[in-house]
């Protein structure tokens, strides 16, 4: 049986499905989402440490604090270098992010720590996705985004050491706090 000729106007050779972003598009909403969720991240902890910054889980904030304001200098380099503008979801995150950090924070260290395991996770699987879009074409972005994404994990892991899994309806909260952050990642890649 032989295979019918190309429709005409389509050429031979490669060809993206629809939903394929080319190299330019893919690195310029990796960027752009990657500097909004940083600095959602920053607004968290902000938020977190508006209410817990004087208790004894105070300090572990802080160091990953620290730790998102790195990741989110690095973006915030980036952006310019490839002309890529921020989301202009920018004064939502804003809003947003202090508001879960401290709203949880309000229920406790322990919901405080169970938003950051949810927040992490999303993000860790979000890290891994570019890692693997990426891969060996930008070799640079790719391994800033894997160093990141370990950098998550370990946050992660930071807030179960903490007692994230006892905070009260750490289900629900975390069920919660993840689909918000799937949402916020999808409007800042293309907002
Ligand atoms: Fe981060
Ligand atoms: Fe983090």
């Amino acid at each position: 049986m032989s295979e019918s000729p190309p429709p005409p106007g389509e050429r031979p050779g490669p060809r993206r499905l629809p939903g394929d972003l080319s190299k330019d598009e893919l690195i310029r909403r990796i960027l752009r989402v990657d500097q909004a969720g940083e600095y959602g991240a920053v607004r968290i902890y902000e938020g977190q440490l508006a209410v817990l910054g004087n208790k004894p889980v105070g300090s572990v904030i802080r160091e990953m604090a620290a730790v998102e304001r790195e990741h989110l200098q690095t973006f915030n380099a980036l952006l310019p270098r490839h002309r890529v503008r921020p989301t202009l979801l920018h004064p939502v995150w804003h809003v947003a992010g202090f508001a879960l950090g401290a709203g949880t924070a309000l229920l406790g260290a322990r919901a405080a720590m169970a938003c950051t395991a949810a927040v992490e996770e999303v993000i860790d699987d979000h890290y891994a996705k570019q890692v693997a879009a990426l891969g060996d074409d930008e070799p640079e972005l790719r391994d800033l985004c894997e160093r990141y994404r370990q950098d998550e994990v370990e946050h992660r892991e930071t807030s179960l050491d903490h007692g994230a899994e006892q905070a009260p309806g750490y289900r629900v909260l975390t069920g919660v706090i993840k689909a918000g952050s799937r949402a916020a990642i999808w409007l800042s890649e293309r907002i």
